[in-house]
């Protein structure tokens, strides 16, 4: 392989071996005239994804809070940046490995819990846990999750055993619950757990809103709930006050969805009433709102596991979070899903990681491609997380589309580390390469 355009003598001879072979696939395909099923571009991977799901689920993966400003801050706040790349540095050994929380990862990403993926694909988070099990790209499971955490992680093992995996816990109002989540996710072996704190009310999501849709009330989402036994035993005693819809077909239809997604037989499930009890025991408890910063030390006396805070956006809670002993921080607006108007994830990262030295802090919100990873971790992130790209790959062809959007990823990112100047992470981080800011860009 010495005279092709993709000759590269440390595919061979790297730590790692792919990114060109990733490139030479696409257009050695393309002598046959195929293109690809994921498109690269995230652009038309989105405008796939759209074709392929329901209007309600791409509004609900698609969507933001309020106007969407803050999901266009984000992008901003990547475009604000741009790297100088610095030339002859000698790149012909790349390596993008980092190391988190005692585990080296091949590449600095992890993918962003994601919930009800059920919408995006029958096979939910099962395809995105072989996915990324064969990868070695942490998964971090949802606690809105369509499938339960012991599935998948079943799902990894049998693609590669011990294969990273985290848990992200929404802080329910039943201490009971929060605890058996927890000893749960460690019998998994997670390996961090990621507690979300920016939604402990769900945002005013205009998309979802205007089609009056919400995946829960459809007893989507709640697997990792239903599949509780202390979350089961809850049942018993649920009220049913509140308010109830008009009764129409589409209200009975909702309701034997309810029971198809409801564990064992769903004929039992609807004449029980346990399913429609276990949508409403979820909306009454899944969020608790009144917690503190006070409250940590409870979770940390149950839990030997690194806890990881997501969702921070100011130093000064960034201050806070050292103070109180957590391991990690994830610096995200989950998306612009939750505050419409929030700043950029990106534009907090700096301050957050001089607020919090060392710990490791991960970004997302906007990740999109190679050159955001770089910047991110030019600009101090320990690795970033993978949202919305992922899902649509899971819209449009399940476990290979996740997969390749993952290699996808891994090679642009190593690409335009190399082309900037840097051989490895240590080099990005070390500010070898600089950036600098467009300022024709508002903020
Ligand atoms: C999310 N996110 C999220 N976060 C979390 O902690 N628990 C969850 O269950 C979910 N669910 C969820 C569903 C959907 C459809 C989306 C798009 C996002 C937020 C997620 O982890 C991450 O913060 C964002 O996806 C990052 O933004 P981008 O890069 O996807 O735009």
């Amino acid at each position: 392989m010495t005279d092709t355009p993709f000759s590269d003598e440390s595919d061979s001879q790297g730590p790692r071996a792919g990114t060109m072979a990733r490139q030479q696939a696409i257009y050695t395909a393309g002598m046959s005239g195929q293109k690809p099923a994921v498109p690269v571009d995230y652009a038309a991977l989105e405008a796939a994804a759209e074709q392929r799901m329901s209007r309600e689920a791409f509004a609900y993966i698609a969507g933001g809070a309020g106007r969407e400003s803050t999901m266009s801050a984000n992008r901003r706040a990547f475009e604000r940046w741009r790297i100088v790349p610095r030339m002859l540095r000698n790149v012909d050994r790349r390596d993008t490995a980092i190391e988190l929380f005692g585990r080296r990862l091949n590449q600095p990403f992890v993918l962003c819990p994601i919930g009800v993926l059920e919408m995006a694909h029958g096979e939910a988070d099962m395809a995105v846990a072989r996915a990324a099990a064969a990868r070695g790209v942490p998964m971090l499971f949802s606690n809105q999750a369509s499938r339960p955490m012991e599935d998948c992680v079943a799902a990894m093992d049998a693609v590669a055993p011990g294969a990273p995996r985290w848990f992200q816990l929404y802080w329910s109002k039943s201490d009971a619950l929060v605890e058996s989540l927890v000893s749960r996710a460690e019998a998994c072996g997670c390996e961090a757990l990621v507690v979300t704190l920016d939604t402990t009310l769900l945002g005013w999501r205009s998309r979802d809103l205007d089609m009056a849709h919400l995946p829960f009330l459809l007893g989507q989402g709640i697997a990792q709930y239903t599949s509780d036994p202390v979350f089961r035993e809850s049942l018993a005693g649920t009220d049913d006050s509140g308010p109830r819809p008009k009764i129409t077909t589409r209200t009975l239809r909702n309701v034997l969805a309810a029971a198809r997604h409801y564990p064992g037989s769903s004929l039992r499930a609807l004449t029980s009433g346990e399913a429609l009890a276990a949508v409403r025991q979820f909306i009454a408890t899944y969020s608790r709102p009144n917690i503190t910063w006070a409250d940590l030390a409870w979770l940390r006396e149950r839990t030997r596991l690194p806890i990881v805070l997501k969702g921070v956006l100011d130093g000064a809670d960034a201050k806070l979070a050292v103070e109180h002993g957590v391991d990690g921080l994830i610096v995200s607006n989950h998306g612009g899903r939750q505050v419409d108007g929030a700043r950029a994830s990106l534009d907090a990262l700096p301050e957050i990681k001089a607020a919090a030295p060392d710990l490791p802090v991960i970004l997302d919100s906007g990740i999109r491609g190679g050159a955001d990873v770089f910047k991110a971790l030019a600009l101090g992130a320990t690795a970033v997380g993978l949202g919305r790209p992922y899902a649509y790959g899971l819209a449009l062809a399940g476990e290979n589309g996740v997969g390749e959007v993952l290699d996808n990823l891994a090679a642009d990112f190593e690409l335009t580390m190399a082309l900037a100047g840097c051989a490895d992470i240590a080099a990005v981080r070390a500010g070898e390469t600089r950036l600098v800011r467009d300022e024709t860009i508002a903020g």
